[in-house]
């Protein structure tokens, strides 16, 4: 079963694979949405957004956008890139997402407007498959929620049958509806509803995995799935895939020095306007391993520059000494 890092806007960059890799690294990490227009008319950050970063082959492009011709055309740019595979964002329910008719938009338009795009998306995979050598070829995938709040079973299942009819080869199933908050219990039984429909493709399950009794109940009620994806858990606990393969025994890490490296990874392979709300974002979750996590997060969040949030780092190890060195095993 393949272990997955999963896509988050502003965390899923090179920086942050790079953290995930000192500990083993996992089987695929998907990219933070890339949106198309944007890749299209080539901002002056798009560069930041496609590096593949340090393991290439791992990387899976996941692609946002609201129009058909958009996704066709950076399907295109995103095709000629190394990775694994390309993947349509059709989870994400943020608002100013949805509205502006990306993510979990595509569920709620009209099926023949979402069937043209994904056929779109769908043929520059398989023209580019078909020139490019096996080493090169793509996998086409979908990261999807179950729908609106009032899906049904029926509305589900044949979208995801239309999918699969446009070349759609793998489906990540983040089982909860649009309004559906992190906190609700995901609904894994949808996952393995999914791998009893279609035996032949491979389904990935995500949402609330974050030890291995999470991960083993997970898999109790979905057991045909062929990967687990995590995100927020893997944010918080970089090393968490060492520890759910438990290949190796307890080892140990300087929260400090992962700290330190990680700032000058984002300063290596971030542009500057992005570091403030990069690092926000990582410490938010990453201050989660301390005991006063609520004063960590106080202090680095309201760091006013890199500098400012090294010396603010500095101080908070040397008022708790005990924070700073923590083995772990398996969980
Ligand atoms: C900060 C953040 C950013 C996210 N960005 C994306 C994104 O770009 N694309 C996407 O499909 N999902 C995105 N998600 C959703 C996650 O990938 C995942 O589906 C969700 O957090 C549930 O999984 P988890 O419980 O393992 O965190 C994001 C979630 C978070 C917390």
């Amino acid at each position: 079963m393949k272990l997955i890092s999963g896509p988050m806007a502003t965390i899923s960059h090179p920086a942050f694979r790079i953290l995930i890799e000192k500990f083993g690294g996992c089987d695929e990490y998907f990219t933070e949405m890339i949106n198309a227009g944007t890749l299209l008319t080539g901002g002056q950050f798009e560069k930041y957004y496609i590096d593949p970063a340090p393991v290439p082959e791992k990387v899976v492009w996941q692609l946002t956008g609201h129009d058909a011709e958009h996704m066709e055309k950076a399907a295109q740019v995103l095709c000629k890139l190394p990775g694994l595979g390309l993947d349509i964002n059709m989870g994400c329910s943020a608002p100013d997402i949805y509205r502006y008719g990306a993510g979990i938009a595509w569920m709620l338009k009209p099926l023949s407007e979402t069937e043209e795009m994904v056929k779109r998306v769908g043929r520059v995979v398989e023209e580019w498959n078909k020139s490019a050598g096996l080493e090169m070829k793509k996998r086409f995938s979908v990261k999807l929620r179950l729908g609106d709040d009032n899906f049904t079973d029926d509305g589900f299942f044949s979208f995801c049958d239309m999918l699969l009819a446009n070349g759609v080869e793998l489906l990540t199933l983040h089982p909860r509806t649009k309004k559906e908050k992190l906190t609700r219990p995901a609904r894994y039984f949808y996952c393995q509803k999914l791998c009893e429909r279609y035996p032949d493709m491979p389904v990935y399950l995500n949402g609330n995995v974050k030890d291995e009794n999470s991960l083993k109940n997970a898999l109790a009620t979905a057991p045909g799935v062929k990967g687990v994806m995590i995100s927020r858990a893997c944010v918080q606990k970089p090393w968490i895939f060492r520890q759910l393969k438990n290949e190796r025994g307890p080892f140990s890490v300087n929260m400090k020095q992962l700290a330190f490296d990680y700032i000058s990874d984002i300063e290596k392979y971030q542009p500057p306007e992005f570091w403030k709300t990069r690092l926000q974002r990582f410490f938010t979750y990453f201050c989660d391993n301390f005991k006063f996590a609520h004063y960590a997060q106080t202090q680095f969040l309201n760091a006013k520059d890199n500098d400012d949030l090294r010396t603010r780092i500095e101080e908070f190890f040397s008022k708790c000494p005990e924070e700073e060195e923590k083995t772990f095993c398996k969980i």
